[in-house]
């Protein structure tokens, strides 16, 4: 006979059975979707960091964190900024304060000028003083350093696409030349002809010829031939093997994924685009100039350029640990704005955006007078009533690039802000400003012999002291 305690314990049993089945598709759901969920987060991982995820690995600080430009959340909705293009909406320029978030590097504050003005025992370079070099990566570890009286080399590059280079490209040089000149150090200056050929639509002999007609720009900025060795990758790449032994090993490194992420390159790329990035790489490792550095690896790099050569050295900094290198420093630059504005940087591809250096003073004038946007109101009377707006005023952001007097710069923002200063003024005083520097600049040249540039780019021992 079934008794009634049996009855229930068998429904008891059902109950706990139906509910061990639910609990175990409810367990099951939940696997499921943690099992879903991870996969995303690997996929994720992939995509930011370019590497496989694995447990227990958590990606370096610097991983290369690709920059995916403006995004989604208009946090940097106005801005491009990568090798090849930079523009924004702004007409004040680039956000760069967003942008070091963006890009994970870090301000030069105050602080890190002061220091810099302490272990140098010089007065920062205008450059410095006015914000233009406004971010770094890994500059108090180099001053630490050579504090401890450990030295360091710098590197800098220049992409050769036409025989004449524009008044923004002396930037990163006129900087790296103070640098020389006040911590007494190498310098080697990559001149990447290959890189044109493999973008623009040139001819390798093209590209090689201007290679050599830039370093003839580049050495008028008045390096020191004792201490500075340029060099062409067409040139360099086949005669010295410890280069090429770098550049095989950064691509070893590096993924397709990576680069695809970091400078977004597509299938239809050529594989010399591809493969690019790790001889730009290159020359952040001492041991690629065994001539000057004796077959050392552990010589810190420091890196001044433009902020939109910063994706090939966040590559590098990832890259270096991993194949027992030191990470190379980087000091970046704002951009030369425009002729029409600082919405994009001085580009050589539209004449009448630039200042060419090779320009006479009358296309200089004429170019100020015609293309350099004004922050100015429309008649005399609106400006001196209301004053001009120095901080989107292209010949205004021009003169804090070159006017060292930084009272007489201030006198003139102040002027222009109340409207004491016209436009055609303000114009006057940076066409008188670009003139002197510019035809100085080409009568350095003229003195710069093929002998000259024969010399500083042969492979060779330089002077100083590591
Ligand atoms: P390239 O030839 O485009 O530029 C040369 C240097 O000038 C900087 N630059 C600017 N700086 C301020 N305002 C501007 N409007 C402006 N336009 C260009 C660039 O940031 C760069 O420092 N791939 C590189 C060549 C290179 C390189 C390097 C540059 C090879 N190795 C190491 C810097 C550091 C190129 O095509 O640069």
């Amino acid at each position: 006979m079934i008794s009634l305690k049996s009855i229930k314990g068998i429904g008891v049993c059902r109950w706990k059975k139906q509910h061990l089945q639910g609990c175990r598709f409810v367990l099951f759901a939940d696997i499921d979707a943690a099992v879903k969920l991870l996969l995303k987060l690997k996929v994720d991982y992939k995509q930011m960091t370019g590497q496989d995820y694995k447990a227990g690995c958590p990606p370096s600080e610097n991983s290369v964190v690709p920059d995916n430009g403006p995004t989604a959340d208009g946090a940097d909705d106005e801005d491009t900024v990568n090798p090849w293009s930079v523009s924004t909406t702004n007409a004040k320029g680039v956000d760069y304060d967003k942008l070091i978030v963006r890009f994970g590097s870090s301000k030069v504050d105050k602080e890190l000028v002061d220091r810099i003005e302490r272990v140098s025992g010089q007065k920062p370079h205008r450059f410095l003083r006015r914000g233009i070099f406004f971010s770094h990566r890994d500059m108090h570890q180099v001053l630490d350093a050579y504090e401890k009286h450990k030295s360091f080399y710098l590197y800098t590059g220049r992409g050769p696409s036409s025989e004449a280079m524009h008044v923004g490209h002396l930037i990163p040089f006129i900087f790296t030349k103070w640098l020389q000149d006040v911590f007494d150090i190498p310098l080697v200056i990559q001149l990447t002809d290959d890189e044109k050929y493999l973008w623009k639509d040139l001819t390798l002999e093209d590209c090689h010829r201007f290679a050599v007609e830039n370093a003839k720009d580049i050495i008028a900025c008045g390096f020191d031939i004792n201490k500075t060795f340029i060099f062409s990758d067409l040139d360099y790449m086949g005669s010295l093997p410890e280069f090429y032994r770098n550049v095989v090993k950064i691509q070893k490194h590096v993924t397709f994924n990576q680069v695809k992420g970091i400078f977004g390159f597509t299938d239809s790329d050529c594989i010399g685009k591809i493969s690019f990035p790790a001889i730009q790489a290159a020359p952040s490792f001492s041991n690629s100039f065994p001539q000057i550095f004796g077959g050392r690896h552990d010589i810190q790099c420091l890196i001044p350029c433009a902020i939109d050569q910063d994706p090939y050295f966040r590559m590098t900094r990832d890259v270096a640990p991993r194949i027992g290198y030191p990470k190379p420093a980087l000091l970046h630059s704002t951009f030369f704005p425009a002729l029409q504005g600082a919405q994009t940087k001085m580009s050589a591809s539209d004449a009448n955006s630039s200042i060419f250096l090779t320009d006479t003073p009358k296309q200089i004038k004429n170019k100020v007078n015609k293309h350099a946007f004004s922050g100015g109101k429309d008649t005399v009377e609106e400006h001196r009533k209301y004053g001009g707006n120095a901080d989107v005023d292209v010949s205004f952001m021009y003169l804090t690039f070159f006017l060292e007097d930084d009272e007489k710069l201030e006198k003139i923002r102040q002027d222009y802000t109340s409207g004491a200063l016209l436009t055609g003024e303000l114009k006057k005083l940076l066409i008188e400003t670009l003139q002197p520097m510019i035809a100085g600049h080409q009568e350095r040249r003229k003195q710069v012999t093929d002998d000259t540039v024969k010399q500083f780019m042969t492979p060779r021992p330089l002077n100083f002291n590591i």
